[in-house]
């Protein structure tokens, strides 16, 4: 990187004097220390930065609203939070806001040194990455997840910032959106890798058993008990307790869970003894459970103790061309078990089932792929070899949305000022200054970066963010 530039928060005018000296052996970095709020803010909305130091002074953490201003106009900006004297409350805070290292005592130069270096260069990886994935084309890949979509980059995103703290999550998604992979992943990159993933769905289990399941058994605790049962919680101990559809959890259990989560024993039904377990609770739930916590069938306090971090997963309706992507993938992974010679989707088929609602998600289109191979007499699936009920409902919603508002419809003529309104209109000139201005200045610097960033007068990481945003590459102009 040239010269990367850092902005540096801190309200101790004597404690940021000290920022300077500390950074001074690290690669070219201009530093912009601040020691003034409004200054601050002033600053983060004229300028942008490759990265952020914000040094938290208060109990509360008010300072990280400066990270939250700066990622309104570079939403990925990575920071540093320096702690002297960390709360659980400013942790949080930082957790929530993501992308956000979080130092505290001892807090010595070398560590706030290392801190920036491992920020800038998690910039600079990102930026290239970014092209990179962009010049081959190939899909993004999170562990065993496919996303390209933004709301799945941020759900990723999230995955790697709070696995490894090993705080409780709770995984927001309808059925078949891939929460078990998420929870799988979050505990595969933590520290409990090793110890047992243990997944139960509440809703399989009878509610007269469920707690025997959770807790285990003394032998003789009740009829049939004829032995010694371990339960899930003791098994899961030091590993991570995977609870799927949270929301059927009989009140009386999650008094009992919530009980064990504070406490970090158990006791085994019919037994007296008290077993320590120490388990991550990752949740997941299709339904809503702040609503049913205001209609008291779910308990308030449980729910924030799992609550501290949301995953919020969306809808396979909602990701755009991750449906081709994803599709594509399962054709190609059925086609080679089957031993067919099958070499993807007809547009035509593709068509259809972007029309679809896709109700039952990713595990629908596995289904639905699985069955298309299996049925297929030519080299591409068509839409004959898709389920009826698919085809009539898509064809029901296509004729619901009229052909210019849905998504990859094209039109010819633009919609003029009579139908659209201001916003609309600054948006699509905006767009189109930007889409023009990015390509004049990489001519004229053939596709030079660094000379571009230097006359645009932008962070690289920034041009190329933007390049990004505009599907352009700077080959294109070499
Ligand atoms: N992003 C994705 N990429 C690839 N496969 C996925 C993705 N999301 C879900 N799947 C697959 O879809 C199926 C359903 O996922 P699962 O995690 O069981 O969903 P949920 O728990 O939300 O019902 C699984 O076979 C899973 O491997
Ligand atoms: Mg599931």
């Amino acid at each position: 990187m040239a010269s990367a530039r850092v902005f540096i928060f801190d309200s101790d005018q004597a404690a940021a004097a000290r920022y300077e000296p500390a950074l001074a052996n690290l690669e070219p970095t201009e530093l912009a220390v601040v020691s003034d709020l409004t200054a601050a803010h002033k600053l983060l909305a004229a300028e942008s930065f490759d990265g952020l130091v914000v040094a938290i002074r208060s109990a509360e953490g008010t300072e990280l609203e400066l990270i939250a201003a700066a990622r309104q106009t570079d939403g990925e900006v990575p920071a540093v939070a320096v702690c002297d004297k960390p709360t659980a409350e400013n942790a949080l805070a930082a957790l929530k806001l993501g992308g956000v290292d979080f130092l505290t005592p001892p807090l010595d130069d070398d560590v706030l040194a290392r801190a920036v270096d491992r920020m800038l260069g998690a910039r600079r990886a990102e930026a290239e990455n970014a092209l990179l994935r962009r010049q081959a084309g190939r899909p993004y890949v999170f562990d065993d997840m496919i996303g390209t979509c933004a709301a799945m980059r941020r759900v990723f995103d999230i995955i790697a910032q709070v696995a490894d703290s090993g705080v409780d999550c709770l995984i927001h998604g309808e059925t078949g959106t891939g929460k078990e992979l998420v929870a799988r992943s979050i505990h595969t990159r933590s520290k409990r890798a090793d110890k047992p993933f243990v997944p139960v769905d509440c809703g399989a289990i009878p509610d007269n058993l469920l707690e025997s399941e959770f807790f285990g058994h003394e032998r003789g605790a009740f009829t049939g008990a004829d032995k010694r049962e371990i339960g899930l919680l003791e098994f899961a101990d030091g590993g991570t307790f995977f609870l799927d559809e949270l929301g059927e959890l009989p009140l009386l259990l999650q008094a009992k869970l919530l009980r064990t989560l504070q406490e970090r024993r158990i006791r085994r039904v019919g037994g007296r003894m008290e077993i320590p377990v120490d388990v991550r609770v990752v949740a997941a739930s299709a339904r809503n459970l702040e609503e049913m916590v205001d209609d008291g069938r779910f308990r308030r306090d449980l729910y924030y103790r799992i609550n501290v971090v949301r995953i919020d997963l969306p809808p396979l309706r909602e990701r755009g061309d991750d449906l081709g992507l994803l599709a594509e993938r399962f054709a190609a992974k059925y086609s080679r078990d089957m031993g067919r010679t099958i070499h993807g989707l007809s547009p035509e088929a593709y068509q259809v089932m972007s029309q679809y609602a896709w109700p039952g998600n990713v595990r629908e289109l596995q289904n639905v792929m699985r069955r298309a191979i299996a049925l297929s007499t030519d080299t591409l699936i068509g839409p004959d070899d898709l389920p009826e009920s698919l085809v009539t409902q898509a064809g029901r919603r296509a004729a619901r949305t009229p052909p210019t508002a849905g998504k990859g419809a094209t039109s010819s003529t633009s919609p003029g000022p009579a139908d659209v309104g201001y916003f609309h209109l600054r948006d699509e000139h905006l767009a189109k200054f930007e889409k023009q201005y990015l390509s004049d200045l990489l001519t004229r610097h053939q596709g030079d970066i660094k000379a571009a960033a230097h006359e645009a007068k932008l962070p690289r990481g920034t041009l190329y963010r933007l390049m990004k945003n505009n599907d352009i590459e700077g080959g294109q102009f070499r």
